[in-house]
């Protein structure tokens, strides 16, 4: 069955995951993969997670089944989180969650549903955007179009260009969004774009798929939120797949779920028992742990206090970064304006070097990003910044 299987080339983020443990340089700057890094290097557990597991294990009387849908506590919990206690689709019923494993499961969950539902179904996706996106959305089946997104010359979105191609579509196209802290550009929209945007997706009828990996690591956990709340008022139908991996440090755990607003509170009980059937035939039912901590976590004051600190803590010391290593690059390449990076957000920018310099930065110098350039600014610490810099400053020099 197997014999005449050919190798696949690693996807292109673990790829260089398994090539940066592999190096023995003391040297090495790892910017690759996107996870939260402390001045030591050290993804650490974060101390909210810690308390709320420690009562968790100390509480939990079963390890049977929590059902297809996950834990309701859950559900209800990263709702309020993401759209506000007092949302209006809340309020009236019109959105339903499903726990997923990560990010990741909320995304093919919602791809699986929208391929139910209509089953030629285009997604519009940005560009660039994140490497996973078109496996997990094209693994369902649905074909995957792009619209211009990031604007290399400023470092900022090509708005004018993306509505111009989004304005083309026909009514039903699915045009996946990040909610904030775009991956891999940095590069995301302002409120009032999201304002222009939402009129323009009412007119031509389209349907929002709203990534959001990010939340509280861009501008602040309401802020960053700003674009999902309004398309969820506004619209009859928006979807939005949420993963707790970066804002709650919870990556190994799987923790996420998807959000479906739907016109009327039926909708969506009938769209919430398709993600039911939908998850039962893929994972059957999510991974409980990580759920259980961030429900622990958000329904205990004094946690949540100290979670909200903790996202404060993580978000100042990338845009820290962000600040610190535009002074490094001014001060070593002088002749190229870095500038940009300080007005991103999130974890990722674009250094904007192209493939063999990248490469020669990780041959010579051990500093690691993918191909593209893209480069996880959480991965720099004081004590690598300047090195950083002036192996930039090496390659550029050729
Ligand atoms: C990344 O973009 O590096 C992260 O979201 C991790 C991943 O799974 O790719």
């Amino acid at each position: 069955m197997f014999e005449r299987l050919e190798p696949v080339i690693p996807d292109p983020i673990l790829g260089l995951m398994a090539a940066f443990r592999a190096d023995p340089d003391p040297r090495k700057v790892d910017l690759g993969v996107g996870v939260y890094r402390d001045d030591r290097g050290e993804t650490p557990v974060l101390e909210s997670v810690r308390r709320a597991e420690r009562e968790l294990l100390a509480r939990q009387s079963t390890k049977s089944y929590v059902g297809s849908a996950g834990n309701p506590a859950f559900n209800e919990a990263i709702e309020r989180l993401v759209l506000g206690d007092e949302h209006e689709a809340r309020l009236t019923a019109r959105v339903r969650t499903v726990q997923a494993p990560g990010g990741c499961g909320a995304l093919r969950l919602g791809a699986e549903l929208i391929r139910t539902a209509s089953p030629d179904s285009l997604v519009h996706v940005s560009t660039p955007t994140w490497a996973n996106h078109s496996p997990l959305l094209s693994g369902s089946g649905l074909r995957l179009e792009r619209y211009p997104y990031f604007d290399p010359t400023t470092g900022g979105v090509q708005f004018g260009a993306m509505t111009a191609a989004l304005e083309r579509l026909p009514p039903r196209a699915v045009v996946l969004l990040q909610a904030s802290c775009h991956n891999p550009t940095g590069a995301d929209l302002s409120p009032a774009q999201w304002r222009e945007l939402l009129a323009l997706v009412k007119r031509r009828q389209l349907l929002p798929f709203i990534d959001m990996a990010y939340q509280g690591l861009g501008d602040g956990v309401v802020e960053d939120a700003y674009g999902v709340r309004l398309f969820c008022t506004e619209l009859s139908e928006v979807l939005c797949a949420v993963s707790c991996s970066k804002n709650f440090g919870l990556y190994r755990e799987r923790t996420g779920a998807l959000h479906v607003v739907n016109e009327t509170p039926a909708g969506a009980g009938a769209t919430f028992s398709q993600l039911v059937r939908i998850a039962r035939g893929i994972w059957s039912m999510p991974p409980d742990h990580g759920a259980a901590i961030v429900h622990g976590i958000l329904a205990d004051a004094p946690l949540r206090t100290a979670w909200a600190e903790e996202v404060v803590a993580m978000r100042q010391r990338i845009q820290g970064l962000r600040q610190e290593v535009v002074k490094q690059l001014r001060e070593h390449c002088p002749q190229r304006d870095f500038g940009f990076i300080a007005t991103q957000r999130g974890m990722f920018s674009f250094l904007g070097i192209d493939t063999a310099q990248v490469r020669e930065l990780r041959a010579r110098h051990h500093v690691y990003m993918t191909d593209d350039s893209r480069m996880n600014i959480a991965g720099l610490r004081q004590e690598n910044l300047e090195y950083f810099a002036r192996a930039t400053a090496q390659v550029l020099a050729g």
